[in-house]
Parts: structure tokens; sequence; C-alpha cells
């Protein structure tokens, strides 16, 4: 029996590398989703921007490169950027991650 191909998981450009420095950010909205792209470090990192608490824009709070974790500016939640779990309430309850490709000096996120 044949084996089935294996469905391409779609890229979605964000920007070139040269332009997101460490301890730098950048948004953008796919399919309705809000997004943020962060620079922790040296490490691509793609995060919902959006809290599971109450919708704050994680994407506008205090970065902590050293933590690699983003703080809600509505109530002060602290969100893992690896996993996408907060690690501090009010929310509790984890917002989506999607995975970084660094094609030449492109960034590319994996959505689907
Ligand atoms: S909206 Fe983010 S902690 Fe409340």
């Amino acid at each position: 029996m044949p084996e089935e191909p294996i469905a391409a998981v779609p890229l979605i450009d964000v920007c070139p590398l040269s332009d997101l420095p460490p301890g730098a950010r950048v948004t953008l909205e796919h399919d309705l989703t809000d997004i943020v792209v962060v620079n922790c470090g040296g490490e691509i990192l793609a995060i919902e921007d959006r809290c599971s608490h109450d919708d704050g824009p994680l994407g506008e709070g205090p970065l902590d490169v050293a933590a690699c974790t983003l703080e809600c500016p509505r109530h002060g939640s602290l969100f893992d950027l690896r996993t996408g779990r907060p690690r501090t309430l009010p929310a509790y309850q984890p917002v989506d991650t999607f995975p970084v490709v660094v094609d030449g000096d492109i960034i590319k996120l994996e959505v689907d």
C-alpha cells in the first residue's frame, strides 16, 4: 500500500532576521489571530498576542529576555514564550505558540 504524502505545513513570512535583533518584537495577524514574534536573546519565538485571562495585548507588555517571558500589560500574568503557559495568575490557560523556521535571512512561522 503506497504511503500517503505528508501534507506540507503552511509557512508565512514574518520579516528578515536582521530586522529582529535580540530584545525586539514584531506583531502580525494571520487568519484573524494576532501573533507576536520575539527575539529572546537570539532565540526566535512566536506566541499568540492575546492573553487567555481577558484578551490583554501580550505583545505590548514588558519582555524579560533572560526568562523568555512576556508580562500581560493588563493584570500582570507572565507568559512563557516557549510554551505559551502562564507562569503567574490571574491567567491560568495557555495561549497558542507557533513553530519558527529561519530560512536564509527570513523568519517564517508554521501555521495551520
Ligand atoms: S488580561 Fe492578561 S492578566 Fe488579565
